[in-house]
C-alpha cells in the first residue's frame, strides 16, 4: 500500500496527475493537480474520505492494497474528480457504506448509477464514529457544487475539505509549508473555480472559523499545513476590499486598439493607479482570472470585426462574467474601421456583472484628438472613483 500517514493512522492515498492542462476542458492547469484521497482507520471502522478521478483507479487501488476492510466511503462532492473511483471501489469493499450529503443522493445516482440503498444521507452538524476517531459533517453548499460538505475530526484536528480551500498543483510534497508558490496556485484556484460563489463561501468560512484546525485536508493540491494563510486569504479575497487596480484585457489587430491601451496606462499611472494588461492573443486566461479578483476596475479593450466585438474579446468578456470578480467599475474603449457596436456588444456579454460603466471611448482608426483628451478624462475618473472607495 503507498499510503502516507498525515497523523495519528489518518493516510494520503490519493494520485498526482502531472500532465492535466485543462480542467472541466477551459480551466487552464499549468502546473497539473492531484486528486486527494485520504484514508482513516479508527479503532472500530475505517473510512475513505474521496476517490480519486476515474482515470488513475489502477494507480488509486495500488495505493489500496492490504487494505482489508473499508465501513464507509465518504463523498464530501460528487463530482467526478473525487467521486468516480466511487463504483470501483465498491467492487472491492462492497459491504460499505457510502456517506454523502442529502443533495449528493441523487447527484451520485445519476452520475454514477449508485443504488440509493447503499448511501447514508448525513445531515448538517451529524457526526459518524470510527471508535478513537470521529467525523463531523458540516453543510458548505457551493464549494463547489450544491451538495458539497466538509468533515471535522476534532481528535486529529484535520479538517477534509475537497474542492474548497484546493490548489490545483501536482507534487510530492504533502504539505504547503509556507510556499507561496502554492498560495498563487490557490489564488488561480480560486479565481478561476471559486470566485462565483463569493458570497456562499463568507458563510461557509465562519463555519470554519469555529473549528480549531491544524490540518487542512482539501481534495487538490498540497495539504495546508499554515491553516490560517488560505483562511485568512480566502477572507480578503470574498470580500468587499478592492485593490486600487485597473484591469485591462484587450486585443489589437492593427495597433489602434494597443495606441489607446497604452495611452490610457500611463494616463492612469500617472495617477497613481496600478494597471495589469493582458493581450488576450497570448495571455494565460487564468492568470487574468487571478488579476481580477482584487481589481477595482475593468476596461475592456478591442477592436471591430465586422461591427462587434473581437471573438476573443467576446469570450474573455463571457468568461469574467462567468467567474464574477467583484470589480466595481467599468468601461470600454476601442476601434472601428467603418461602423461599430462594440460598445453594447460588450456589455452586453456581462449580464451577470454589475459594475458602475464609466463610459466608453470608440474611435474610427488610430487614436488621436478628441480621444487622446477623451482616454485622459476616463483616467481622470477612473483615479478619483478609487480614491473614493
Ligand atoms: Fe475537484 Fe468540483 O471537483
Amino acid at each position: 500500500m503507498f499510503a502516507r500517514e498525515i497523523k495519528n493512522k489518518v493516510y494520503y492515498v490519493g494520485v498526482q496527475d502531472w500532465g492535466r492542462r485543462l480542467f472541466d476542458s477551459l480551466i487552464p492547469l499549468p502546473d497539473g493537480t492531484s486528486y486527494n484521497s485520504y484514508l482513516v482507520k479508527g479503532s472500530e471502522k475505517t473510512a475513505i474520505i474521496d476517490t480519486v478521478d476515474p482515470d488513475f483507479a489502477e494507480e488509486y487501488l495500488q495505493n489500496l492494497e492490504g487494505l482489508d476492510k473499508l465501513d464507509y466511503i465518504i463523498t464530501l462532492h460528487s463530482e467526478q474528480d473525487h467521486s468516480g473511483s466511487i463504483p470501483i471501489l465498491l467492487n472491492r469493499f462492497p459491504q460499505a457504506q457510502v456517506v454523502c450529503s442529502p443533495k449528493a443522493v441523487d447527484l451520485l445516482k445519476e452520475h454514477l448509477g449508485l443504488d440509493p440503498a447503499i448511501i447514508r444521507a448525513v445531515e448538517d452538524g451529524e457526526i459518524i464514529s470510527l471508535g478513537d476517531k470521529s467525523l463531523r459533517f458540516i453543510h458548505t453548499p457551493w464549494v463547489h457544487w450544491p451538495e458539497t460538505m466538509v468533515a471535522y475530526m476534532p481528535e486529529t484536528r484535520i479538517l477534509f475539505s475537497c474542492d474548497f480551500l484546493g490548489s490545483h498543483s501536482a507534487g510530492t510534497d504533502l504539505y504547503d509549508n509556507g510556499d507561496p508558490l502554492v498560495m498563487e496556485a490557490a489564488k488561480r484556484y480560486y479565481a478561476e473555480i471559486m470566485m462565483p460563489f463569493k458570497s456562499q463561501i463568507r458563510g461557509n468560512l465562519k463555519k470554519v472559523r469555529e473549528l480549531n484546525i491544524e490540518l487542512i485536508a482539501n481534495s487538490h493540491g498540497p495539504i495546508w499545513n499554515h491553516p490560517e494563510d488560505i483562511i485568512s486569504a480566502y477572507e480578503d479575497w470574498v470580500s468587499d476590499r478592492v485593490d486600487n487596480k485597473v484591469v485591462i484585457p484587450y486585443i489589437s489587430m492593427h495597433g489602434s486598439t494597443r495606441k489607446m491601451v497604452d495611452y490610457l496606462t500611463k494616463e492612469l499611472v500617472s495617477h497613481g493607479v496600478k494597471v495589469e494588461l493582458f493581450d488576450l492573443a497570448v495571455t494565460d486566461i487564468g492568470k487574468l482570472a487571478m488579476a481580477l479578483v482584487d481589481a477595482a476596475t475593468i476596461v475592456i479593450g478591442s477592436p471591430t470585426v465586422h461591427v462587434g466585438p473581437h471573438p476573443i474579446v467576446a469570450y474573455a468578456t463571457l468568461l469574467a462574467n462567468a467567474i464574477k470578480p467583484k470589480a466595481r467599475y467599468a468601461a470600454v474603449i476601442g476601434s472601428y474601421g467603418w461602423a461599430n457596436k462594440l460598445v453594447d456588444g460588450i456589455l452586453g456579454l456581462m449580464p451577470g456583472l454589475k459594475p458602475e460603466v464609466l463610459g466608453a471611448v470608440i474611435c474610427k482608426g488610430e487614436a488621436k484628438e478628441p480621444t487622446l483628451k477623451e482616454l485622459s478624462d476616463l483616467a481622470t475618473l477612473i483615479a478619483e472613483k478609487h480614491k473614493a472607495l
